[in-house]
């Protein structure tokens, strides 16, 4: 069965979309089968990896919402060994209607029990929010993934979240387990980058990925071309950093 991994954090912006964009993309080049499943109504990574939302039939809403088999739902991508379940605007509506649904919190890991042997990884692009989609997402998951961005108020934030995990774990998904934290926009030049770098391994001792995300304008460029990384800018130092996460990931994941 495919290890199913959450990338999460509700604090916007911190490179969460980056990280699960590249690191699906880099295990499938490496071999693994992998999905990606984008959980936020934004769709970053769903376009951000070159599909066309206005074009995708059945998507993420109609799996949650009308139970449609995830199958349906699944698209290849242009990467071999990657498939993504796409998210479309109307995701942001099953926030609200899912809420009267019985089990709520387990539509996902539901429709994942169906497919996940199809898959080595399964990788989960949770939007800014803790709400019903993200703990749908930490309801079907084996292991979190919390990018943190190398900037001032980098934890704030993480208390709730961690909470959150704690009352899920007790409640809705006893295995899940933190993966690690994972540090992402660090600038070596400025001593707030190194100041948050201590704070969070101080917070989290052993969790903290050795692997550190450098400020690298390609991994912003990459998704305007609805590319990653590795095809973008192979040699780069972005591809460099997340070719070292997902070897990490791999070996704690085995
Ligand atoms: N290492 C990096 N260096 C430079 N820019 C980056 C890096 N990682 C991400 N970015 C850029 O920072 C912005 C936020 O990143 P990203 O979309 O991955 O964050 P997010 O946590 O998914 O955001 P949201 O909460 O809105 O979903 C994007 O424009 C992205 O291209
Ligand atoms: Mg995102």
């Amino acid at each position: 069965m495919g290890q199913i991994i959450t990338v999460t954090n509700q604090k916007g912006g911190v490179g969460k979309t980056t990280a699960t964009m590249n690191l699906s993309a880099f295990l499938a080049n490496e071999g693994s089968k992998v999905l990606l499943i984008d959980l936020d109504p934004q769709g970053n990574s769903t376009s951000g990896i070159g599909v066309d939302r206005r074009k995708v039939q059945k998507s993420l809403y109609d799996v949650l919402v009308n139970e449609t088999h995830p199958r349906e739902a699944i698209y290849k991508t242009k990467y071999e060994n990657l498939d993504i379940l796409p998210s479309q605007v109307v995701l942001a509506a099953a926030e609200v209607e899912l809420v009267s649904h019985l089990a709520r919190e387990h539509k996902l890991k539901n429709a994942l029990a169906k497919i996940s042997d199809d898959y080595d990884y399964i990788f989960l692009d949770s939007p800014p929010s803790l709400g019903l989609l993200t703990v749908n997402g930490l309801t079907a998951s084996d292991k979190i993934l919390i990018p943190v961005q190398a900037e001032y108020f980098a934890l704030e934030g993480l208390g709730q979240l961690l909470h959150t995990v704690q009352r899920i774990k007790t409640n809705l998904n006893p295995k899940i387990d933190l993966l690690g934290v994972l540090i992402t926009m660090y600038d070596k030049r400025t001593i707030l980058s190194r100041q948050v770098e201590n704070e969070v391994k101080k917070h989290f001792p052993g969790k903290v990925f050795e692997t550190i995300v450098p400020r690298n304008i390609r991994l912003a460029e990459a998704p305007s071309f609805g590319k990653s990384i590795f095809g973008y800018d192979k040699m780069g130092k972005g591809a460099n950093a997340y070719k070292s996460l997902a070897k990490e990931v791999h070996i704690k994941c085995r």
